[in-house]
């Protein structure tokens, strides 16, 4: 879910809007806004922004100088108007948007029931609204520390109080919230990105800070209710980077800066023949005693923790163990005093990472984590953490994102092997120079952007596909698989090609698109096999291959050739055309490309 909130001398409305556009991608079930005019006025609805939108003109805009605004990812409680934020106190003198979920909200329903209080959604939201003004005696601050006191689970909270329109309080814990410092105004938000055209100037809130904002300026404080201090966060980062500058979709636009946001992942850590990387606590001794290493995280970034693990285990010889962060926070680990965990996130705010992080802490292993959102809570609780130097990412469906982890992840490698002595120098340099070379080679690559369109095109029909590729091939098939899933809604699974025979195979018939990643040298033979295997069973085949891999044009009915580079970088590169395929297909079949079904993309709930 997104959240928006504003006090100061422009009409509220429009501010609300624009930043709840900004935070669409979080969410976009429903959406809804208060403002204040002589009384607080809600207005939600089911469905997109444009719906809300449409229902305020329709209404007449009110004028106003405050105002909440939430765009919704549904947990408790359907999609529905009702169900829709900001949710208000019976009373109407309370109205809340929140982002997270409250764990005890039962209990505290059960107990505003009884003191007479009805409810008139099924949200876990609506408690905290009636809480509040179960306990309201006009100190909002004073208020909102007391509703801290009983509830339970995550949130991000921002609160309106009909006989104070001149302020708005504010807090977070487990959810992402940030306060924005206008000129004319102040702001709070899920994120930058919804703000940046009103301001540079950000605090960044610890858990269970509370701001109170109001036009004149921002108070925070403690949980003790102790007035606080913090530095402001300047943002240098361009405007243009969270706008679509001309692409139909901001999917493609990410993808096509994907050299750019390698350059400015790699090059600043590369030196004449080493790598650099940002102070790390972590020391010399500690890398040199690892004795394993596990990786966490969720979703695509889980995928790029599994190239992580081939590529490691390959140059470190380190044993890695790749986990998904909902599965290892559950499952009682076990980590011991000379392991690290590496934790991998673009939004550095997923619920599921986020307490996987803390779960290591908490059994003392050094947590090392790549995140691209500067500031972010993973980012701020980690012992060390990398960037990658994406710039913000909008499109639901992950590219830059994940192509940067990826790079980082080799930085992070090599940088291991050298302190450890595990790769011999002339190969280490060799590395080092195809690294440089990644940028300009994923730019050659997505040249094929009109290729994979024309396939698209003729594939986009297609129910199943099945990918299949081996060892680190087989790390990208299963992000080439959930790209394709993610976006285009076709059913897909990615599979070990040496597994295919165990089962799977029985899937294959006539027409059936299997696209067959063989960019492993040493494995190009098995995976000829393989694709001989499916094709004799009547499956169309899209090979995806590196220069001199000749032998697949004879049994594959598609070669795309990609330019050769040492077996451990593969990943970055077959990865390409795959994330321009599913886009293409997914334009193909018409589906809303940045904002696909039942998805988000900053999931900060369990
Ligand atoms: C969501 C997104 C995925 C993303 C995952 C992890 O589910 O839809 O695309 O890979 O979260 O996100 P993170 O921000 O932690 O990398």
């Amino acid at each position: 879910c997104g959240i928006v909130g504003y006090i100061g001398n422009e009409e509220a409305v429009p501010v609300l809007m624009n930043g709840l556009a900004k935070l669409e991608y979080r969410g976009y079930d429903s959406a809804g806004i208060s403002v204040y005019n002589d009384g607080i006025c809600t207005i939600k609805s089911k469905g997109r922004l444009s719906m809300l939108s449409d229902k305020i003109h329709g209404e007449g805009v009110v004028s106003s100088h405050i105002g909440i605004g939430h765009t919704r990812w549904a947990t408790h409680g359907a999609p529905s108007d009702r169900n829709s934020h900001p949710h208000n106190s019976q009373s109407g003198k309370i109205s809340v948007v929140h982002n997270g979920i409250i764990e005890n909200y039962m209990d505290l329903k059960a107990f505003l029931e009884e003191k007479g209080y009805r409810f008139a959604s099924e949200t876990d939201t609506e408690v905290v609204a009636q809480l509040f003004d179960f306990y309201y005696d006009g100190d909002a601050v004073g208020t909102l520390r007391r509703v801290i006191g009983k509830i339970r689970g995550a949130y991000a909270l921002a609160i309106m109080c009909n006989d104070h329109p001149d302020s708005l309080v504010a807090v977070r814990k487990d959810s992402p919230l940030l306060v924005g410092l206008g000129h004319d105004g102040n702001y709070i938000a899920s994120d930058i990105p919804a703000l940046l055209e009103y301001t540079r100037d950000y605090y960044l809130l610890n858990e269970n800070e509370i701001v109170f904002l109001k036009k004149e300026g921002v108070t925070l404080y403690d949980l003790d209710g102790n007035q606080i201090h913090k530095d402001v966060f300047h943002v240098t980062w361009d405007i243009d980077a969270a706008e679509k500058g001309g692409y139909d979709y901001f999917m493609m636009k990410e993808i096509m800066e994907q050299p750019q946001a390698l350059k400015k992942t790699v090059f600043p850590r590369l030196t004449e023949r080493g790598i650099s990387l940002e102070a790390l606590s972590l020391t010399e001794e500690e890398i040199k005693n690892f004795n394993r290493i596990h990786i966490v995280a969720c979703g695509s970034a889980w995928h790029a923790g599994i190239v992580g693990r081939y590529v490691m285990e390959e140059i470190n010889r380190i044993p890695v163990e790749v986990d998904i962060a909902s599965e290892f926070r559950y499952r009682n680990p076990i980590l011991s005093k000379n392991d690290l965990c590496i934790i991998i996130s673009q939004s550095g705010e997923t619920a599921d990472t986020l307490a996987a992080l803390r779960e290591a802490k908490k059994q003392g292993v050094k947590v090392l984590s790549i995140v691209n959102v500067v500031g972010s809570s993973i980012a701020r609780e980690s012992d060390d953490v990398l960037y990658t130097w994406a710039g913000p990412e909008i499109a639901v469906a992950t590219t830059k994102g994940y192509t940067t982890q990826l790079s980082m992840l080799y930085l992070v490698a090599l940088y291991f092997a050298k302190v450890r002595g595990s790769v011999d120098e002339m190969r280490f340099q060799e590395y080092l120079r195809e690294l440089r070379l990644l940028p300009q080679k994923t730019e050659d690559i997505l040249k094929l952007d009109g290729k994979m369109a024309e396939l698209a095109k003729r594939y986009a029909h297609c129910e199943d596909v099945f990918i299949i590729g081996r060892g680190l091939d087989y790390a990208a098939a299963m992000e080439a698989s959930l790209k394709l899933k993610e976006i285009s809604y076709i059913h897909s699974e990615a599979y070990a090609a040496g597994e295919l025979k165990h089962g799977t195979i029985s899937l294959i018939e006539e027409g059936t698109l299997v696209i067959a990643i063989a960019t492993q040298e040493r494995l190009f033979e098995k995976l000829v096999s393989n694709v001989k295997e499916v094709k004799a069973r009547g499956a169309n085949v899209i090979a995806i291959t590196t220069k001199g891999g000749k032998d697949m044009e004879a049994v594959a009915d598609e070669v795309i050739y990609l330019p050769k580079v040492a077996d451990i970088f593969t990943s970055s590169f077959n990865v390409l055309p795959m994330q321009l395929f599913a886009y293409y297909t997914a334009v193909e079949r018409g589906c809303d490309v940045d904002k696909p079904r039942n998805l988000a993309k900053s999931v900060t709930v369990e």
